[in-house]
């Protein structure tokens, strides 16, 4: 499943024939991670605050943490062509075998049968901005039309992801704060819907803490792998709001009611294994061969016959899917008012006054 060496030295060499200069924080990007793919995790000392390019390159090689040689390699190569991608004449187009989709939000790749969404703003713990929910509403889409017979949602760097980028909410519109919320309630319904109508197995490959709506969509996925590094926390009440992604239904029928409320009202953040124990999770695998295990498995699953896979998994679903609309619909009504509370309001200034760290 990883680029080979030869990938990654054609994606380097492909890097010099840019047209376009990336900008400085993709430049860093792909600095951290060419170290990281070959020389390994950051180990040399901390520059001085004054050596300024040295200090942002030793950051950016430091933020990629623990991240495997050959998964750097990947991500390396996996940047590389969505900038030249990018950087070509031609309109960029649905992803194909073997090709790479370009996303600014978002790494799409398809090879052996298996589409992959990686979440991709590490740095802000791949929190979901209004362009990410609408980019990855749009991966989907064309997934769902592509030949890959899998989908799977994955995250970058250490997080699956934080959950909806609060920021969401303190970029007040012309509108006001009304249109705002009614805006982000039209935007949410139709995120949820395209999980709900999603007619392929659908894998969550969770390499990381997950956060919020990361958390309450993955009873809408088929299969969720995750690291025992993982936790699973939806805040709601601590931020003044309410259940989304159709927990407030797939939660008490997933793991009982009394095991959803705790998780849902009171802001339970439960392990891996409690999560696995609960069935939100399918299986969990020590963090040092997560990776290997997982990508291992699902391309043997990308051999599998597609249409055999695609009609079990609408067969799975067609009973509760009307209801999952509905569902829908009413949590996302009752956001669009909870948004507008004093509740939410004061949750979210706490939170960037770095007051309130979950
Ligand atoms: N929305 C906006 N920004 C977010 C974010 C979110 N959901 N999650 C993380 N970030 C940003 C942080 O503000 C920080 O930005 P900065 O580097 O510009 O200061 C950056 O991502 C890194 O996060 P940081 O808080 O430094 O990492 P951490 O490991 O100490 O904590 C979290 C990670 C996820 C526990 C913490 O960031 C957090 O509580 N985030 C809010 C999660 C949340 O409430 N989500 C909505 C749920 S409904």
């Amino acid at each position: 499943m990883w680029a080979s060496v030869e990938e990654f030295n054609d994606a380097k060499n492909r890097l010099s024939t840019l047209k376009k200069d990336p900008g400085n924080e993709v430049k860093l990007k792909i600095y951290a991670l060419f170290k990281q793919a070959t020389q390994g995790p950051c180990n040399t000392p901390k520059p001085g605050m004054l050596d300024f390019v040295n200090k942002a390159k030793w950051d950016a090689w430091k933020s990629v943490g623990s991240l495997s040689q050959d998964e750097a390699r990947q991500k390396y190569v996996d940047l590389i062509a969505s900038l030249v991608s990018v950087d070509a004449p031609a309109p960029p187009t649905a992803p194909s075998a073997g090709g790479t989709a370009s996303f600014e939000t978002l790494l799409v790749t398809t090879e052996d049968k298996v589409t992959t969404i990686r979440l991709n703003r590490p740095d802000k713990k791949n929190a979901i901005t209004v362009q990410m929910y609408n980019e990855i509403v749009e991966a989907l889409g064309q997934a769902a039309n592509d030949d890959s017979v899998i989908t799977v949602m994955t995250g970058s760097g250490d997080f699956y992801c934080s959950g909806n980028d609060l920021n969401n909410f303190t970029n007040i519109p012309a509108g006001g704060i009304e249109k705002m919320a009614k805006d982000s309630g039209e935007l949410l319904k139709g995120f949820v819907k395209s999980f709900i109508d999603f007619p392929k197995p659908l894998i969550a490959v969770v390499n990381g803490p997950a956060v919020g709506i990361s958390v309450t969509l993955l009873g809408l996925y088929d299969v969720v792998y995750a690291t025992d590094r993982a936790t699973f926390h939806t805040p709601f009440s601590h931020l003044g709001q309410t259940p989304e992604g159709c927990s407030s239904y797939t939660f008490p029928k997933i793991m009982g009611s009394a095991k959803a409320s705790e998780m849902l009202m009171f802001n339970k953040k439960l392990t891996a294994h409690e999560a696995c124990e609960l069935g939100l999770v399918t299986e969990v695998f020590p963090d040092g061969s997560f990776q290997q295990e997982v990508w291992n498995r699902i391309k043997s699953y990308g051999k599998l016959p597609k249409n055999s896979l695609a009609f079990s998994k609408q067969l799975l679903r067609a009973v509760e899917k009307e209801k999952l609309h509905h569902v829908n619909e009413q949590e996302c009504e009752r956001l669009v008012e909870r948004w507008l509370s004093d509740e939410c309001m004061n949750a979210i200034m706490s939170f960037f006054q770095g007051k309130s760290k979950l």
